[in-house]
């Protein structure tokens, strides 16, 4: 081995990181870079490695995140890569959160994960970092600690499940759990066939494969510029992915090379982009806040009435389940994202970079659609609209969303009474009482769903139907809170109610027996109520006690921002572009 003379190795910058940011904590940078260079070949690394461009692998891998279990192997493929490009690749952990297997729930912890992520690209020596990434909450978590650290980084996320099958068909999590959970419940399955269903339908490594979260948030990173084109729907086994892997690891030191920053490509373009991409997929609610929240963490404000707006100009493309026929494997075979974005690329900001350091519309040039029963063309779309309505009225003064497209069209103009529920708990012990005072017209509605009442914002808002209503063959029901929805659920559910119920608004006053009016088309929600009665509802209100008195709960229900802010925390948000 050519080793250079000591004198000669000790004058690289070597593990001190080339933008400097570790070395100088020591006070003398020439001993930093002796130690760190000394301790990094304590690892079997030579100077020849030491004096590449340092690229971090953030590794979300654990055994409490299904969707991940392929992770060690996607890092492996990075690795090749970075090696391939001439750089030095270090994998290093951060917390995980799988979405299944989280209490009370993985939003939670989706700040936290941001937290850890910007914290330890910005503390350890890394010229350039690669984000793994893939249930629901990890992609937006690593996008808003990378934008915050603002260090050249590239997002690898892990693909979808292969489509699960049972009696013929194809089962999509987590569409299918929903719906044959609710077939059980009304008693049109029984325990076996549930049985069966439960074996099949989550056949491989991966996110879920219908477009849930995890699906729009792996197409919105994609629009957005920070993930190679095609990453979003190359199922996770498919050898295709590990390649695509491998090429972002060359990618990224490119990127080093070129200095090219996520502030630097996540621009009000690129948010624009990302959401018409979101709209046109038929994308999960949640994308909403999480994008707001990325968005906020370099100092871009994005309104809901932005999405409303977006949401009008454009189509609904994606012929995906919940809110189409079709699952991620069929969006992969015709074409992918891409596709998808040559289709929408007369509503695109065309010009906007991207970490492959062509613009949006360069990246495009090959790109075609295979299948227009998958994607429809922009000229004959399946709905002239995006999938996602903001609503805005007397009952939902900072807005409140709804997936339109996954909702039952004759419900979308729809007046009723309320139900009420003060909680998740309230609603989970009378839901299902044979005396419930419930008819197909009325409007369930839940308290205490958002961000500080739950708390932590879970999907809690998709309100069971009633199984009173379930046995005389109703399926769909109108339901409101201030809670979130699984991206693969579907219903006429309003969600994120803000200002939240926890914090007095007008959510809380809301009580049995109410009427309420919900005109998606007018984008409109009321609550038919004077407001000489509201205001003596307001007078009687008490928040109730918080929920935590310590730790990361305290940390987080003192900061948390409504939903219609990302539900960041407040202190995390940039004022003026990233720190
Ligand atoms: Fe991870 Fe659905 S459980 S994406």
């Amino acid at each position: 081995m050519n080793e250079p003379p000591p004198s000669q190795a000790s004058s690289q910058v070597g593990l001190a990181g080339q933008h400097g940011r570790s070395a100088s904590r020591y006070g003398d940078p020439g001993l930093a870079g002796f130690i760190t260079r000394s301790f990094a070949k304590s690892m079997g690394f030579s100077d020849e490695d030491l004096r590449k461009p340092i690229i971090g692998i953030a590794q979300t891998w654990s055994e409490f995140n299904n969707c991940h279990q392929h992770f060690r192997e996607l890092a492996e493929a990075v690795k090749r890569g970075v090696w391939q490009e001439g750089g030095l690749p270090l994998e290093f952990p951060t917390i995980s959160l799988g979405e299944v297997f989280l209490s009370p729930t993985s939003m939670l912890f989706r700040n936290l994960l941001a937290i850890d992520t910007e914290e330890m690209i910005r503390a350890q020596p890394i010229d350039g970092v690669v984000l793994l990434a893939s249930c629901d909450k990890t992609i937006p978590a690593q996008l808003m600690g990378a934008a915050s650290a603002d260090v050249p980084a590239i997002l690898v996320t892990g693909g979808p499940t292969l489509s699960g099958r049972w009696n013929g068909r194809d089962l999509g999590a987590c569409t299918d759990c929903r719906g044959f959970w609710t077939e059980y419940r009304a008693g049109a399955i029984d325990d076996d066939a549930l049985r069966e269903i439960e074996d099949a339908l989550c056949r491989s490594d991966g996110h879920c494969t219908v477009m849930g979260t995890a699906s729009t948030m792996a197409g919105m990173a994609e629009a957005l510029g920070m993930a190679l084109p095609g990453c979003a729907a190359i199922p996770a086994p498919d050898a295709r992915r590990f390649r695509l892997a491998e090429a972002s690891g060359r990618q990224i030191v490119k990127s080093v090379e070129l200095g090219l920053r996520p502030s630097q490509i996540m621009t009000e373009g690129a948010f624009e982009n990302a959401i018409r991409v979101m709209l046109a997929l038929g994308g999960s609610t949640n994308a909403v806040v999480h994008i707001v929240a990325i968005a906020g963490r370099l100092g871009i404000p994005l309104p809901l009435d932005l999405f409303d707006q977006l949401s009008r100009e454009t189509p609904w493309l994606a012929n995906i389940r919940p809110s189409g026929r079709w699952q991620m494997e069929q969006l992969f075979e015709a074409g992918g994202v891409p596709a998808l974005m040559k289709e929408l690329l007369p509503l695109l900001h065309a010009d906007c970079p991207t970490i492959t350091g062509r613009t949006v519309g360069e990246n495009l040039d090959r790109a075609r659609v295979r299948d227009h029963d998958v994607i429809s063309p922009l000229d004959d779309p399946l709905g002239p609209e995006g999938g996602i309505a903001i609503l805005r009225g007397n009952l939902a003064p900072d807005g409140a969303v709804i997936k339109q497209s996954a909702a039952s069209p004759n419900l979308l103009r729809h007046r009723g009474r309320a139900l009420v529920f003060d909680d998740l708990q309230d609603l989970m012990a009378r839901i299902d009482d044979p005396a419930l005072d419930v008819s197909p017209e009325s409007v369930l509605v839940m308290q205490n769903g958002g961000p500080i009442g739950a708390p932590g914002f879970p999907e809690s808002g998709n309100l069971p139907v009633p199984k009173k209503l379930l046995e005389q063959g109703v399926r769909d029901i109108v339901r409101i809170s201030d809670a979130r929805m699984s991206g693969t659920a579907y219903g006429t559910v309003v969600l994120h109610v803000a200002p939240e119920s926890a914090v007095g608004g007008p959510l809380s006053l809301v009580r049995t027996g109410d009427w309420i009016e919900l005109d998606v088309p007018a984008r409109r929600l009321s609550l038919d109520v004077a407001e000489v009665e509201l205001e003596k509802r307001r007078q009687a209100w008490h928040p109730r006690p918080r929920p935590y008195s310590r730790g990361w709960g305290r940390l987080y229900v003192d900061h948390v921002l409504q939903a219609d802010r990302g539900a960041d925390l407040d202190f995390l948000v940039a004022t003026e572009g990233p720190d």
